[in-house]
């Protein structure tokens, strides 16, 4: 079996995506990998900034659609900079989030945007990645952690749990759609439970 190299995680806010992308990171550091651990939004100093715009802010700040140019401007600064020269360099990228996270957000959640989603992706970023755990789990439960955290980035949580509920459907939807790629994980666990769980698909 050819090692997956460019990795990611998906879900919804609070799931525990950033803790078990850092436990996958040691993992694979632990077996001798090259590993770059990342994040979207972000990734890449022109993606940070364009993060802060995206999340912070009342939830009205932009649309749907005006966000699906900015998460793809970031998205796209982050393969130029980060992904695509860490992959050159045979190097493992394991990312918190990537396009799965804009089909859901943006294509799902406030009207059927799907179509715009893909059009931009094909035309401006053409990758997927090798392999995406989408970690599955209650909403209310993943909400309360996720703003427990107080962040100041709370702009997508502040949509509330009726929000994170259509991002639940939307994620297993895609999981279901493309089960070659994407594994689903039971994020209703404990931490370690999970780790191992994503360390055995590997
Ligand atoms: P995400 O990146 O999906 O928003 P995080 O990994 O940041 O999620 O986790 C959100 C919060 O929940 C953090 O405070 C983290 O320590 C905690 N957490 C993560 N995984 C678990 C788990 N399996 N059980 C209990 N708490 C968890
Ligand atoms: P993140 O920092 O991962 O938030 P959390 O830890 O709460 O999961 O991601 C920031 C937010 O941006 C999150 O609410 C999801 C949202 N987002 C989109 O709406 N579209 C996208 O394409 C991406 C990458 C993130």
């Amino acid at each position: 079996m050819i090692q997956p190299r460019f990795i990611t995680f998906e879900g919804i806010d609070g799931s525990g995506k950033s803790t078990q992308a850092r436990r996958l990171a040691d993992y694979l550091r632990a077996q001798g990998a090259d590993v770059i651990l990342t994040r979207e939004p972000g990734g890449s100093p022109g993606a940070e900034e364009i993060r802060q715009l995206l999340l912070t802010g009342d939830t009205d700040r932009w649309s749907a659609e005006t966000e699906i140019l900015l998460f793809t401007a970031a998205r796209r600064d982050h393969l130029e900079k980060t992904i695509l020269p860490a992959l050159a360099d045979d190097k493992t990228v394991v990312s918190d989030r990537f396009a799965d996270s804009t089909r859901v957000y943006q294509g799902a959640t406030r009207g059927d945007l799907r179509a715009k989603v893909d059009a931009l992706h094909s035309l401006m970023i053409g990758r997927e990645p090798d392999l995406t755990f989408i970690i599955d789990m209650d909403p209310a439960t993943a909400l309360q952690r996720g703003l427990a955290r107080k962040s100041g980035e709370d702009r997508f949580e502040d949509f509330g749990l009726p929000f994170q509920e259509t991002l639940r459907h939307g994620f297993l939807a895609l999981a279901h759609a493309d089960p070659a790629r994407c594994v689903l994980i039971d994020g209703n666990r404990t931490m370690d439970q999970i780790a191992s769980d994503v360390a055995a698909h590997l």
